[in-house]
């Protein structure tokens, strides 16, 4: 059975390691037909918008995309390309696996997964610069919120996760100390909901800037993490670093009208064209969409697939200490696949 999806090869890395993730998915036959479309900086160059409506109009079809990343355009009066698509799709739940793939690196067997809201909180970015007499004097504001529906919505989506996928425990960061009404009810939603969960699933929560040091010191006690935008823009990143950085860190925008699948990192254009750029990133998160589309059996054979090759092969790239090329990586994963 075949599965339409939209396919944005994206910005400066974008369409080699897109070109790569393609060829390693036929390799493994996977179900994806895919519909190609055009956004960042290939969208503004062909028609002047960095989103352009057919490529929503695609992901409307389809409900399902991968996309490579995406240059955000300097002036113009452009929105952000993607708080615009999860706005349009309500894609509420950002997902971030972490898991140690190279061993021998200063964070052994970390595997843990980060949900971050992904619609409210900081991000809905509602700034405002108040003028005060003379400038020095000058104000800005940026106003935040959280509704208890979504932060509900999101809680029970990382506890359902932990359900289906035999996670232990689900710990909800915050700082509900200072912050008190805007994540004062994400810790309040959070802990009604795990009070639906009790006896399957253990809960307990972190204040965000305690949560960050753990990450460093003890990344090992966490198992499904759960928070709000801006924190999770954070520390989602530190995360990465633990297991070999953007290059090694696959992400999902999950929503209940659509779910694009991406890499965390962004278009690199200080090594786009050169052939340089790790895959794996973006081939992980195609991983992901195998498993949202039900296909755990290709998502493990690939996985094992990365596993040997970066591993008993020795081939990685630059980013992660070695000197190999996409190309060179996108071969010998064929074949260890094929
Ligand atoms: P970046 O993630 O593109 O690059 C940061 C550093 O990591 C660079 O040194 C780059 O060479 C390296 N790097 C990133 N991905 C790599 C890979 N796959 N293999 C090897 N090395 C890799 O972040 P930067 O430079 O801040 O942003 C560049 C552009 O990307 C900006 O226009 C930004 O807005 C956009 N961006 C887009 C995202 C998306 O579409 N999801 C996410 C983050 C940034
Ligand atoms: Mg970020």
């Amino acid at each position: 059975k075949t599965i339409p999806a939209t396919l944005i090869p994206g910005d400066g890395i974008g369409p080699e390691i897109m070109d790569s993730v393609v060829e390693i998915l036929d390799t493994v036959g996977a179900p994806f037909v895919w519909d190609k479309q055009l956004a960042g900086m290939a969208g503004v160059d062909a028609v002047n918008d960095p989103l352009p409506k057919q490529t929503i109009e695609s992901i409307r079809r389809t409900s399902l995309a991968l996309k490579g990343p995406l240059t955000t355009p300097v002036g113009g009066g452009f929105k952000s390309i993607n708080v615009t698509m999860r706005q349009e799709f309500g894609l509420f739940a950002n997902m971030r696996p972490t898991k140690t793939i190279i061993p021998g690196g200063r964070y052994e067997d970390i595997d843990f997964v980060m949900f971050r809201e992904n619609l409210e909180g900081y991000y809905a970015a509602m700034e405002h610069y108040v003028p005060v007499g003379d400038d020095p004097k000058g104000i800005a504001l940026s106003t935040g919120y959280n509704s208890r529906a979504e932060c509900r919505r999101i809680v029970k989506f990382a506890f359902d996760y932990a359900v289906a996928n035999n996670r232990k425990t689900v710990t909800l960061v915050h700082k509900a100390n200072i912050l008190k009404l805007l994540t004062g009810i994400f810790l309040e939603e959070g802990r009604k909901v795990a009070e639906e969960y009790k006896g399957r699933v253990e809960f307990n929560d972190r204040i965000v800037d305690a949560c960050a040091m753990q990450l460093v010191t003890n990344p090992w006690q966490f198992d499904v993490i759960v928070t709000t935008n801006l924190f999770g823009d954070i520390l989602s990143d530190l995360a990465s670093g633990l297991v070999g950085g953007l290059g090694m860190a696959p992400g999902a925008n999950i929503g209940e009208k659509a779910a694009v699948f991406e890499a965390v990192h962004g278009s690199a254009p200080d090594i786009a064209g050169k052939g340089l750029a790790n895959p794996l990133a973006l081939l992980m998160a195609a991983v992901m969409m195998l498993q949202h589309v039900g296909r755990q059996d290709l998502a493990d054979r690939i996985n094992h697939g990365i596993k040997k090759t970066i591993t008993e092969g020795g081939i990685r790239t630059k980013d992660l200490g070695g000197n190999a090329t996409t190309k060179d990586l996108t071969a010998a994963l064929k074949q260890q696949l094929s």
